[in-house]
Parts: C-alpha cells; structure tokens; sequence
C-alpha cells in the first residue's frame, strides 16, 4: 500500500488503470447477457444499469486498495475527496444504451489527474478485444501496440463521429446543427459511446468527432489517449474540451470543423 503524498510516476497510475478497466470490464462483458435497467437519470432514454453500478463500486475499491489517500469521481458514485493530490475520473460504461441493447461499442473508462491534468488513461472497450492506454507524453497504445492517428483528409471527405444528449431540447438543437454539418462532410456516425468515439479517431475508425454535453468523465481518459495519438482535443472558442462542446480531430482537419461548427452554436442548446 502507498500512504506517501509524493507525486506517484503516471506510469505506475497508468498501470493500476489499465489492470482496474480489465478487471471492470470483465465483470461488464460477463454481465451484458443478463442486465436489468434499474433507473433512469435525465430522461427515459438514459439507462442506467445494475452493472454500471457494480462496475464503478469495483473500479474505486480496487483503486482505493491500492492508493487509499487518492480523490474520486466517478459517473455513478459522485465525487469522493481525498489528499494524495490524485484525482481518478471514471466512468464504469460509457455507452450504456449500447451495452443495454447487446451491442458492442461500450466502454470502461478511468482517467488519473495530477494537479488538474490528466497524466495517465485507461479505455477498454472489452467486447472489441481492445485495450487503450496513455501517459501524458509518452504516447497512446492499443492492446500494447502504439497508436499513429491516420492523416486528415479534407472536411468534405471526413467520417465525423459525434453523439446526442440525452434531454429533448438538446437534442432538437443537434439534429439542427447535423443539418448544416451532414451536407459538408462525407458521413455522419452515432456510435452511442464517446469513449469509443475518440480511441476510434486514434485508430482511423472516423476522421473528426464533435459533441455537446459531454461529462468529464466521458472524455478525460479517451482525450488523452486520442491526444497522444497525435489527435487536436479541444473545446468551444480555441479552448480545452468542456461540456460546452468537445471536437477532436487531427489539427488541420480540427481548424476546418471548428469552422464549420462556430456560427452554429453547436456549444449551446439553440
Ligand atoms: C453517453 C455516451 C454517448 C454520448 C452521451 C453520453 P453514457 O455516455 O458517451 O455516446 O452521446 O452524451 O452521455 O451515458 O452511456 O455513459
């Protein structure tokens, strides 16, 4: 056990994700089959699963196990402080709708903050056989192997993956934005998992990707490892990825989206 306040090294908070989202995941993957919707949050669309909430109770056991002294918010659980100066952000299924239907594209996601920057990430994606890391600087992998986002290629011919939110209003707003977006582009995907959306763009599965009312949760550790992959993550105006609006694509095919996207006010609900 580590009771010490000194900055861990994020390959160690990287190592302790990666075999926690294994070990999530799994216990998700094994209970896909039988799942029971237990609640709602903002609307009846929004599902929330038995399984997502023994999966987060897993994730900050076992990471509570190994850094006792470490802050935690996770999607299900809320915020839980703490004084080591790390700050897990998990989301125990990032994609429940998917994983409530059988489908594939779900994700368990934990992200480690130091002084408010996300330093290491773990996304494993379990039913794809998939398991994404980083560490700040150091580089994005999948199941081992290190990740080169693919080149941008020119708006009109980029596969843009983005997501909708989960109250009606918002929504209205959205499929408004798509409009304007859907001619300019040469496809739209709504994969339902934001997780799997932005590892996608590090292994060339969509091009550019854009969403209003993502949670923290839903990108911090995915935007890393997007990041390191060599992928622009931001947010509205020039700035970092917020709820407001996250974009992410490789830089110049970003500039061009962010273009697109600003007289829309795809950063607001209309
Ligand atoms: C959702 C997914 C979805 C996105 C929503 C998120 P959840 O997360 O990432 O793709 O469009 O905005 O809330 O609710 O499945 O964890």
């Amino acid at each position: 056990m580590n009771n010490t306040h000194h900055t861990p090294d994020p390959e160690s908070l990287r190592d302790l994700a990666v075999s926690v989202a294994a070990e999530a995941g799994e216990l998700a993957a094994e209970g896909q089959a039988g799942i029971t919707v237990l609640d709602t949050k903002s609307s009846p669309t929004d599902v929330v699963t038995k399984m997502d909430r023994a999966a987060e109770e897993l994730i900050r056991t076992r990471l509570l196990q190994e850094r006792p002294d470490d802050a935690i918010l996770g999607e299900e659980g809320g915020g839980a402080p703490g004084t080591s100066g790390v700050r897990w952000i998990v989301d125990p299924i990032d994609g429940t709708v998917n994983y409530l239907y059988g489908l594939p594209d779900w994700a368990v996601a934990i992200a480690a903050e130091v002084g408010g920057r996300v330093v290491a990430a773990a996304v494993a994606v379990p039913v794809r056989g998939e398991m994404f890391e980083a560490v700040l600087g150091a580089g994005a992998y999948r199941n081992r192997e290190p990740l080169r986002a693919p080149a941008a290629v020119p708006l009109e011919r980029a596969l843009v993956a983005t997501g909708f939110g989960y109250s009606a209003r918002r929504r209205e707003h959205q499929a408004r934005v798509l409009l304007d977006v859907l001619p300019r582009i040469r496809d739209i995907r709504r994969d339902g998992s934001a997780a799997v959306d932005l590892t996608g763009l590090a292994v060339g599965r969509y091009n550019a990707y854009y969403e209003r009312g993502l949670n923290l949760w839903d990108w911090a550790a995915p935007g890393l490892i997007a990041a390191e992959a060599g992928i622009r993550v931001g947010g509205p105006n020039g700035g970092p990825p917020s709820t407001d609006l996250v974009i992410a694509a490789r830089p110049e095919l970003y500039e061009d989206l962010e273009v697109l996207l600003a007289p829309l006010a795809a950063d607001t609900d209309g």
